[in-house]
């Protein structure tokens, strides 16, 4: 397999986003069984998919977060020390922040995300919303230690990580994610310990889960087959996408849902100059969603030396909401 050839010799075209996609496709469709990164569904037309996909009747995370974080909104801000700046970890719609920031105590707002555009167009606004509130974006892989702004240094820190995006890493990923939020949020913070609000969506029957994430619409099919979409606009492909399917089990040994596209039949495709060839049934597997009980939450966050200051749940024990204190 020649594959970083194909990739260097067309280096000079591809700007450096563009090249870690195509580093990360072709090195993921080499693999056996083949793979996808996640972070790659959302280019403009997946989060628009995304949305989508959080309105839809079957996907219960999103409004059952946002209806933990209405009705204990008042109890999670009295967790926030005065004049604390708020360090969200891949923030997008600003939706759930608001909920915070109605608490008064906030006086800096740090959105953390790859993508430097939208944010910015969402600090916009949030500014408009609430005048006294000082935002600095930050533009950086949170998955990564970054500095914070010299501006927050003297600030006591509380991070957010909602709509249970760490339910996408391994558990072992997810305790270093955990553990480098905690060094980010301690970095120059005062005598306070760091503190982390974090949504993860909890274990149930799979008669709710799978259909959470194969939904009647096919608005999840559609969101999945983008990322072969977006092969083929991005990259070149010449993959065909009504020749491969979308599917969501749920591994219950393992805890998570885990979403694939399955190919159709025998086939060959092409990207950036490479052959991939598929066998009818073969997988890619593009996502884990793994799923949590309290203890098992509670563990990992042990691991990453949190301490368990406050748990939430809604009425029907779908989603929990936990207020974490670095230990
Ligand atoms: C954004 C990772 C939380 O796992 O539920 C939704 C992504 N994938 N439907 C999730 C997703 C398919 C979502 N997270």
């Amino acid at each position: 397999m020649n594959m970083h050839v194909a990739v260097q010799a067309r280096a000079h075209q591809l700007d450096p986003q563009t090249q870690s996609f195509a580093n990360d496709v072709l090195d993921g469709l080499s693999r056996s069984p083949k793979s996808l990164p996640p972070k790659y569904f959302y280019d403009d037309l997946g989060s628009e998919l995304f949305v989508g996909i959080t309105k839809l009747p079957e996907y219960y995370p999103t409004r059952t977060e946002l209806g933990i974080l209405r009705a204990r909104a008042g109890e999670i801000a009295a967790l926030i020390p005065p004049d604390a700046a708020l360090v969200e970890f891949g923030a997008g719609a600003t939706t759930k922040i608001r909920l915070l920031l109605g608490a008064h105590k906030v006086t800096a707002y740090v959105p953390v995300d790859i993508s430097g555009d939208f944010i910015a167009a969402q600090a916009e606004e949030l500014c408009a919303d609430f005048p006294e509130l000082a935002v600095y974006p930050v533009a950086a892989d949170f998955t990564a230690p970054f500095a914070l702004p010299d501006d927050v240094r003297e600030l006591p820190k509380v991070g957010f990580f909602p709509g249970s995006t760490i339910g996408n890493f391994e558990p072992h990923e997810a305790a270093d994610l955990l553990r480098t939020f905690r060094d980010i949020l301690g970095q120059d913070s005062l005598s306070q310990g760091a503190r982390l609000i974090v949504g993860v969506d909890l274990e149930k029957d799979e008669k709710l889960l799978v259909p959470a994430y194969d939904d009647a619409a096919g608005v999840t099919a559609q969101f999945n087959l983008n990322l072969l979409a977006r092969i083929n606009r991005e990259l070149g492909g010449d993959i065909d996408l009504r020749t491969f399917e979308h599917r969501a089990i749920y591994n219950r040994d393992q805890h998570r849902i885990e979403m694939h596209l399955v190919s159709q039949r025998d086939q060959t495709v092409r990207i950036l100059g490479e052959r991939f060839a598929f066998t009818a049934g073969e997988t890619i597997h593009t996502e884990n969603s793994y799923k949590y009980s309290l203890p098992r939450f509670r563990t990992l966050a042990e691991q990453a030396g949190w301490s368990l200051q406050q748990s939430w749940m809604d009425d029907s024990g779908l989603f929990s909401v936990h207020a974490l204190q670095a230990s």
